[in-house]
């Protein structure tokens, strides 16, 4: 909790339990089916060992959902680690012993200059107001702090993909249906997202003032490091 006490700017932990906010639970539920996909722990766990960050950074899993990238930076030794999202029935599902803030990245409930690493996975495609983000995670991360994300990218196989997940023969496969719901379900701004991530890369560097320091691009997503020129 200490960490998280040290971040936090007003009380907003959560107990991980929540009786309410359940109005998402469908979008929530398909998520959880696919957390594995979403989270891939082996290949984090790679990215993670190039990005070669300080272990004793205050790192921030922004929009952690129920924590699918916990258990890799814990098993990497990252102790000081907290982690962000606006479902409290997904960080009611989060099972390791790590901080949870139940708070909204449009007004980040973290003090200013208090993070070392804010770290996305697989979030920022949900957004379509990328502006109003990123000046949330100037404000929170430490003047020569990192700013790392993973998150989908436009290829010839993602093309692919979306021709096999949204065609008809889809539907007689559980997985294939699963994978087309949640498509069709974050379509409105996961296409966008597609087609503009190469003009959130040119804001990150020319309004935000962020330099990137690698861009590792796979068959499917951007790998970033940037770091805040603070
Ligand atoms: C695809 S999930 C990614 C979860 C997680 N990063 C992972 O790797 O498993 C997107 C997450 O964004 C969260 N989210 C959506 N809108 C949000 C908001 N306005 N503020 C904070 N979190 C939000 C959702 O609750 C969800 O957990």
């Amino acid at each position: 909790m200490e960490i998280a006490n040290q971040v936090c700017s007003t009380a907003c932990l959560t107990t991980g339990k929540d009786t309410s906010g359940m109005s998402w639970q469908e979008w929530e539920n398909t998520y959880l089916r696919l957390e594995w996909l979403v989270a891939n722990p082996r290949k984090f766990q790679k990215i993670l060992k190039e990005w070669d960050l300080d272990k004793s950074a205050k790192i921030l899993d922004l929009c952690c959902g129920n924590g699918g990238c916990f258990n890799v930076f814990l098993k990497e030794d990252y102790a000081f680690l907290c982690g962000l999202d606006i479902s409290r029935h997904l960080l009611a599902n989060v099972r390791v012993p790590v901080p949870l803030i139940q708070g909204d990245v449009y007004a980040c409930p973290i003090k200013t200059n208090a993070i070392d690493v804010v770290f996305i996975n697989k979030a920022l495609h949900h957004f379509l107001d990328h502006t109003c983000i990123l000046s949330e995670i100037k404000r929170i991360v430490k003047p020569q702090g990192y700013f790392c994300l993973i998150e989908p990218r436009r290829t010839w196989f993602r093309d692919l993909y979306h021709v096999v997940c949204l065609s008809p023969l889809a539907d007689i496969f559980p997985f294939f249906r699963s994978l087309k719901r949640a498509v069709l379900e974050e379509g409105d701004t996961y296409f966008p997202w597609l087609e503009n991530a190469e003009k959130f890369m040119k804001i990150l560097r020319n309004d935000f003032d962020f330099t990137i320091l690698s861009n590792d691009r796979d068959l499917r997503d951007y790998i970033v490091k940037c770091r805040n020129n603070k």
